[in-house]
Parts: structure tokens; sequence; C-alpha cells
């Protein structure tokens, strides 16, 4: 299994997914680490790292192999295709194409030429399955692939699937982050349609968890609220709602489509629910014992007024909605904010009661 930008934050729980849930498969991680962690810091402890090339380390455990291949995916998917030894590389059986450039709203708004990286980086892998023909494909896009005019505050519609289809006029998306998605997600429709691949779009809400980076809104209020902060500080009206879904949830749903979608269409990955920063804030000070005052911030990128999910795929054809609730999955994320500053959980624990 090949896991491109697999040390980012979907890409960490994927990972972690496949080692405890697919016991066979080898994998391997291509991250330039521009935003990504070294997998030295975070898979289990009990993999032992070699170095192979000045590149490429393997972690190995009890038979099992984690090869990290440090460079740009362009870069590896090009020396792949070019290597004379070609016939002789690693055959990818499934492919997570993780690697992207993201960031929190502050990027996509403030340097929409570097998230427009991103559509090199697809059309890239892209190029490369048409030559190497793995078996099954899965393109993360996004909820910011829809139109936006669905999601302004006069108005806002849960986002249905069907609102993205490439045989009738399609919305503007969000950005060129939205941008890069909806093109990735017409290349995913092409790669099925005309050269037979085997591709799975998911199309995320706002994904969070406990190893998120803190310029993502939900990690950065949890740590205002673990500081104790008074007032907090949330970025723009606060009433400004997003769809959020714990990182398992997301993970256990993305290989529950990779086995069901192969045409390259596009699934929503949410909860339904519609939570907005005032509340999310409140819910972290609650977490943490206190009341304190919640201050817009109104000068700061927020993005679209409201952004959430129509379940009615989820549940009627895949049975499926998220497990963690937003208390549980939220308290998860205060105690990991909590690790961070005080260096103990505990620390907060106590300080909660
Ligand atoms: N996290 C979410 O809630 C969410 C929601 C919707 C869509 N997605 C999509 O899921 C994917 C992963 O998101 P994430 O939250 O893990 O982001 P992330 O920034 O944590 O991870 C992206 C990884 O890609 C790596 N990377 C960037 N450019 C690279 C390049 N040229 N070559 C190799 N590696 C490169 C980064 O170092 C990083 O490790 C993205 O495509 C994102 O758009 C995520």
């Amino acid at each position: 299994m090949l896991i491109s930008g697999g040390c980012g934050f979907v890409g960490r729980h994927v990972t972690k997914h496949v080692l405890k849930n697919h016991l066979t498969d080898s994998i391997w991680l291509v991250d330039d680490l521009f935003t990504g962690r070294d997998p030295a810091t975070w898979l289990p402890t009990c993999f032992t790292p070699t170095t192979l090339s000045s590149t490429c380390t393997a972690f190995e455990h009890g038979g099992r192999i984690v090869y990290f291949v440090k460079n740009d995916v362009r870069k590896f998917f090009a020396e792949y295709l070019n290597s004379p030894f070609i016939r002789n590389l690693p055959r990818f059986g499934d492919v997570i194409h993780l690697a992207s450039i993201v960031g929190g709203r502050a990027l996509i708004d403030g340097d929409p030429l570097l998230v427009a990286t991103d559509l090199s980086i697809d059309a890239e892998m892209f190029h490369w399955a048409r030559v190497v023909k793995p078996d099954r494909i899965l393109y993360p896009s996004s909820s910011a692939a829809y139109p936006i005019d669905l999601q302004g505050t006069d108005g806002s519609v849960p986002l249905k699937e069907s609102y993205i289809q490439f045989n009738q006029s399609l919305g503007l998306p969000d950005m060129t982050y939205g941008w890069s998605k909806l093109t990735g997600e017409y290349l995913a429709h092409i790669a099925a349609k005309s050269y037979g691949l085997h591709v799975t779009c998911i199309r995320p809400f706002s994904g969070y968890g406990e190893d998120q980076e803190p310029v993502y809104p939900v990690p950065a209020i949890a740590e205002r609220a673990a500081r104790k902060e008074n007032p907090i500080i949330v970025w723009g009206t606060g009433l400004q709602a997003r769809d959020f879904v714990h990182i398992d949830d997301c993970v256990d749903f993305l290989f529950r489509a990779l086995e069901t979608i192969g045409d390259g269409s596009g699934v929503n990955i949410g909860s339904g629910v519609l939570t907005n920063f005032l509340e999310v804030a409140r819910t972290f000070a609650d977490i943490g014992g206190y009341s304190p005052e919640i201050r817009p911030l109104v000068d700061k990128p927020v993005g679209v007024q409201n952004r959430y999910a129509d379940m009615t795929v989820l549940r009627t054809r895949f049975k499926w909605s998220p497990s963690t609730s937003l208390r549980d999955g939220f308290s998860k994320v205060y105690d990991a904010a909590c690790q961070r500053i005080a260096g103990d959980e505990n620390w907060c624990r106590i300080s909660r009661l």
C-alpha cells in the first residue's frame, strides 16, 4: 500500500489503522514533511528504523515493514516511471493519496497559489496511476469542492453528493483549495471511466483529532481553553458553523468507501450536524470547567457561513453515521491540548475538577 502524504494528520491515522486491521500489507509512506511529522516520532516505538538510503528508512517490527520515503511525491512518481528497473519496483495494491498543501483558513485565503500546488500533485498521481494501474485509489476530495452559494448566510443547505456532477453545470467551489479538489474529482472520474481504474473520492467535512496541528480551529480553541484563557478568542463572528467529524470516524469510513465505490464518484464524510464556533468555544470551556467570555475577532478569515453534510447517502446506502460524539471527541482533543501545554495530561484532569 502506498500512502502519499502519509505523515500528515489523516495519513498518520490511516497508517495506524492499516497496521492494526490490514495485517499483511507492507506500507510505503511518501512525504516531504512539508507539514508532516517524521514517522520516528509517531509510529509505535516497537518499530525499529534502518536507513536504506539518503531518502528511505525502513521501520520494522515482527516482520511488518513501514517504508518511509522522504521526498516530494511528484519526484517519487517521476523517478518511478523513469526507472530502468520499473519492473522490479514494488507494485502497489492500494494507493491512498493524501499528499496535499492544506493548512487552515489562513493559508487557504492567504496563499491561494501555494495551495494550488495540489493541482500538480494530483495531476502527477493520476498520470502515474494511468501507467502503473494500482488496484484501487483513494482520492480525498473535500466539502470545499461544493458550490459556495449553497453555504451562505441566507439559504444554506445540507450538501448532497449529487450537487457535484460532471455532466451538468457546476457551482463555484471554495478558493483554489476547492478548485483543486473539484479538478481532482474530475480526474478521478476520467481515470475510472476512460482508464478503467478503481477510484474512490471522499468528501470529508471538518475532520478533527487529538494530534491535528493547531493551525486548525478545533485544536487551537482547545488550547485556549486548556490555558484557561479569558476571554477565549474565536475567529469571525463565531456564528459561522461547520460539520465536525472525528478522525477515527473519517478513517473508518474511508476504507468502507474504498471497498464499495470504484467509479470515481464522491461520498460525504460528516455528521450532518452544524456547530458554530461560539458553541465550539463554549463546549471546550465547559469541558475545562470554567465560563469565560467568548470574544469574536472579526478581521480574521472565516470562509463560508454554514457547511454541513447531507447524510442521506451515508445513512441509506452505507448504514453509516459517526460513532464519536462531539463531546467525547472534543474531550480527547482537550486532553491532548493539556498534554502539549503542561506536558502532563493529569494536570488538566485535575484542573477540570
Ligand atoms: N483533515 C480534514 O478534515 C480533511 C478534510 C477534507 C479533506 N482532507 C484532505 O485529506 C488530505 C490529507 O489532509 P490532512 O489533514 O492529513 O493534511 P496534512 O497537511 O496534515 O497532510 C498532508 C501531508 O502531505 C504532505 N505533503 C505536502 N506536499 C507534499 C508533496 N509535494 N510531496 C509529498 N508530501 C507532501 C505534507 O507534508 C503532509 O504530511 C488532503 O488532501 C486534504 O485536502 C482533509
